[in-house]
């Protein structure tokens, strides 16, 4: 079920190892080398056919089990099929990188996960394609992924990472399949990109500061979410939040924070700004009662210092904003020349807001919004 890895890939680092782990259980591995297996890693010879053999170890192996690709080498890898099904444990991620610095993986090429096996199957851990653990100065190009069982890609303990001219698609139908799954990281760009899948196109999770998206199309799927944060009575933080130039194409959401009742630390600063919608249901949409209800809402994650700037563009819904705070309240919350018509020519859209203090600066604000 792993799927098929199908492109050329140029992989240049300069740490300690390159390892593509079969499941992220910890403990003893087998390792098998591409080095041992043939491959030179000069940049010049073709290295495919070490890379399959190391991978044909690997997958039968039973239990854990690593591909080892080496440091200070250039790999190039075409037509690289590491096919399934493997006698491994499954578990979590089909490739996972971690603890490399420096890395850059060009591409040119599709990675496709294959996923719609898996999508019937709600109960199973369905994996996320490719995930990047403590990765710092990480450079992802020109690549496109597509179809993933889970995430399509997660970034977490990382510091400054670029995606650029990434491309992600699987079918709106699809579950769970997030474009870029973000947590505990900072700097991170995703930049020049088109995201449709069946769920967030970014999901900005707890432990995050200074992500950028933009220039992204993001559709179709559930839009920009940050959160959802204080999950189980959890303290998270989220800020620096730069969401620019982005279009929402007939998305469930399009700029979206959801916090957990029960919850505690804040998501501030966060700033979206140049937004284009076209048929989105929930343009604007800050929901404090996301998920399970507290019996008593005794706490909340803080939201305050959100931006909204320049959204013009369809609102799918009769609610083109929707505000609705924790009994908390939210905090400076701005919004800036909002011009939004309804899809449907004649249709009447409005707005709620609870619990939100802020302001309204420049023009009209289209569709009026009452409390701030
Ligand atoms: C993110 O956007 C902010 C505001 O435009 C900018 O100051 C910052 O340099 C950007 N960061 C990256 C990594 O592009
Ligand atoms: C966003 O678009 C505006 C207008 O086209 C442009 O001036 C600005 O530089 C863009 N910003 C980014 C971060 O791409």
């Amino acid at each position: 079920m792993l799927g098929l890895l199908t492109c050329l890939l140029i992989l240049g680092f300069a740490s300690q190892c390159l390892c593509v782990r079969w499941n992220d259980v910890a403990g003893t591995y087998i390792s098998y080398n591409v080095m041992d297996n043939g491959a030179r890693g000069d940049g010049i010879s073709d290295d495919s056919k070490a890379f399959l053999s190391a991978w044909q170890k690997v997958c039968a192996t039973e239990g854990r089990a690593t591909l080892v690709i080496p440091p200070r080498k250039i790999f190039m890898v075409t037509n690289l099929f590491l096919d399934g099904p493997c006698k491994a444990i499954r578990r979590s991620s089909m490739i996972r990188i971690s603890f490399v610095n420096a890395l850059i993986v060009d591409g040119g090429g599709i990675i496709d996960g294959y996923g719609s096996t898996w999508w019937n199957l709600p109960q199973s851990p369905r994996p996320v394609m490719l995930s990047f653990h403590a990765c710092n100065n990480l450079l992802v190009r020109d690549l496109m992924f597509t179809n993933s069982p889970g995430a399509h890609i997660t970034v977490d303990g990382s510091i400054n990472a670029v995606f650029s001219h990434v491309n992600i698609q699987a079918p709106a139908n699809s579950p769970n399949t997030d474009g870029f799954d973000i947590a505990n990281s900072r700097n991170i760009l995703i930049e020049d990109s088109n995201i449709g899948t069946g769920d967030d196109c970014i999901a900005i999770n707890g432990g995050t500061a200074k992500i950028n998206a933009t220039r992204l199309v993001c559709g179709p799927g559930h839009g920009i979410s940050i959160g959802s944060l204080g999950r189980n009575r959890g303290h998270e933080t989220v800020e620096e939040i730069y969401v620019q130039n982005c279009s929402f194409i007939g998305t469930t959401n399009g700029a979206r924070i959801k916090t957990v009742e029960g919850g505690s630390g804040y998501a501030r600063k966060i700033y979206f700004e140049q937004i284009q919608l076209v048929g989105v249901y929930n343009p604007i949409i800050i929901d404090q009662h996301y998920g399970p209800r507290q019996p008593k809402e005794d706490s909340a994650v803080k939201v305050s210092d959100a931006r909204y700037l320049g959204f013009t563009g369809t609102s799918a819904s009769d609610l083109a904003i929707n505000i609705d705070c924790s009994s908390f309240g939210c905090s400076n919350i701005l919004l800036d020349q909002i011009n939004i018509a309804p899809s449907q020519a004649g249709k009447k859209i409005g707005t709620t807001c609870k619990n939100a203090r802020g302001a309204t600066v420049g023009n009209a604000i289209i569709p009026s919004v009452s409390c701030l």
